[in-house]
């Protein structure tokens, strides 16, 4: 009879049997989006009519979206420029709508992490036929666009440098009266190609820029201490917390300089590989009722709670040394200072008395934060108890 293995040849067994996946074709750097056609036409994606998405007026204002599309000679180009921010169901019941008799056979979603996701969720419905709001809402709910062919192909360019959106195979939906985010999520909702050009981030303000990349840096420590993290997602996770840490400030204090905003996007696509094989934690759960009821930005919601999270986890954590190393710090107290600076360098409120949240509200925000396969990610079992604390904390 074989006797089981130790913990530590098990620890060795979970190291080899690292799994490490990600389809996305990614084209890479400052002023790639003047080639775009050439570089669709090298995918082979098979394009002949083409939904463009986009949600940024001053891409269109800057001139810079008619550059980019009258690349396009012979393909059909259908424009779709109203994507609204952190889209709910009921909008993509009606941008479907709208652009489902058009005949497009690809998407092309350019702007931030909303744009994109609906470029997804669009893909994920488009065999579907739904006559019904409800209808709608029940196959989010149930996930009944996995049964269904999904075959549209996604290119993603995204004009933020943070969400990620361009190399995972999620999007994000949202229900804010019933205070609700639901996933839309398929392997086949992977973009077929990702072009990020950093010129396209250059007139992201202050905080945007500054809420983005701390979305970014939520993404690469998550990713790090999630249940699901292996050595391969940490050297993405720690190359990209290295990158925003070494970089954010100093483009906070110069944010016309091409050289920083390509770091945070290099650092901001590395976070995008590390967290699109882990998903995310503890952080992102508490940030989807924070933006669902009271506005607070995505990437605010998310970093708020981080360093209690880092210190929550801490025992947890593989490979800790390098975290700190990349975080540049000694001990992991100091975290709570290093993304506090960030916020104030760039004048953002980070406590939830800013945002109008009342110290009774916090029961509601517990109840609503509990998102299976996200909060069971996170190292630490997080009770309720837990939440109030951390919850207060940032008060
Ligand atoms: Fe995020």
């Amino acid at each position: 009879m074989r006797s089981l293995p130790s913990p530590a040849a098990y620890t060795e067994v979970m190291l080899l049997g690292a799994c490490f996946y990600n389809p996305v074709r990614i084209v890479w750097g400052p002023g790639i989006t003047d080639s775009i056609s050439n570089i669709i036409t090298d995918s082979n994606l098979g394009v002949r009519g083409i939904l463009v998405l986009t949600g940024r007026k001053s891409l269109e204002k800057s001139g810079k979206l008619g550059v980019l599309l009258n690349q396009f000679k012979k393909t059909e180009i259908f424009l779709y420029n109203d994507i609204p921010s952190n889209p709910e169901i009921s909008e993509l019941y009606n941008i479907k709508a709208e652009t489902d008799k058009l005949n497009y056979d690809s998407i092309i979603a350019i702007g931030g992490g909303s744009v994109l996701d609906m470029g997804k969720c669009l893909a994920a419905f488009k065999g579907m036929h739904i006559d019904k709001y409800n209808e709608l809402e029940l196959s989010i709910i149930n996930k009944d666009y996995q049964n269904y062919d999904i075959d549209i192909p996604v290119v993603a360019i995204p004009t933020t440098a943070g969400t990620g959106s361009e190399v995972t195979s999620w999007a994000t939906i949202w229900d804010k009266k019933k205070c609700k985010k639901y996933s839309v999520e398929d392997e086949r909702l992977y973009p077929g190609l990702a072009i990020i050009d950093p010129m396209l981030t250059m007139s992201l303000p202050l905080g945007l820029t500054a809420s983005t990349a701390l979305d970014a840096l939520s993404h690469a420590l998550e990713a790090y201490w999630s249940k699901r993290s292996n050595e391969i997602v940490r050297i993405y996770a720690q190359k990209s917390i290295e990158l925003i840490i070494k970089n954010l400030n100093n483009l906070l204090d110069d944010l016309n300089n091409l050289d920083l905003r390509t770091k945070i996007a290099q650092g901001s696509l590395y976070a995008g590989l590390a967290f699109s094989n882990t998903k995310t934690t503890a952080c992102h759960c508490i940030s989807y009722p924070l933006t669902a009821k009271y506005n607070i930005p995505h990437g605010i919601a998310v970093s708020m709670t981080l360093a209690q999270f880092l210190n929550i986890n801490r025992e947890f954590i593989m490979d800790k040394r390098k975290l700190l190393c990349a975080l540049g710090i000694e001990n992991i107290k100091e975290a709570e200072g290093v993304i506090n600076n960030i916020f104030i360098k760039s004048q953002i409120p980070f406590k939830l008395s800013d945002y109008g949240v009342k110290k009774e509200d916090i029961g509601n925000i517990i109840e609503n934060s509990f998102i299976p396969d996200r909060m069971d990610n996170n190292p630490v079992k997080i009770t309720k108890e837990l939440l109030k604390r951390v919850l207060e904390d940032i008060y």
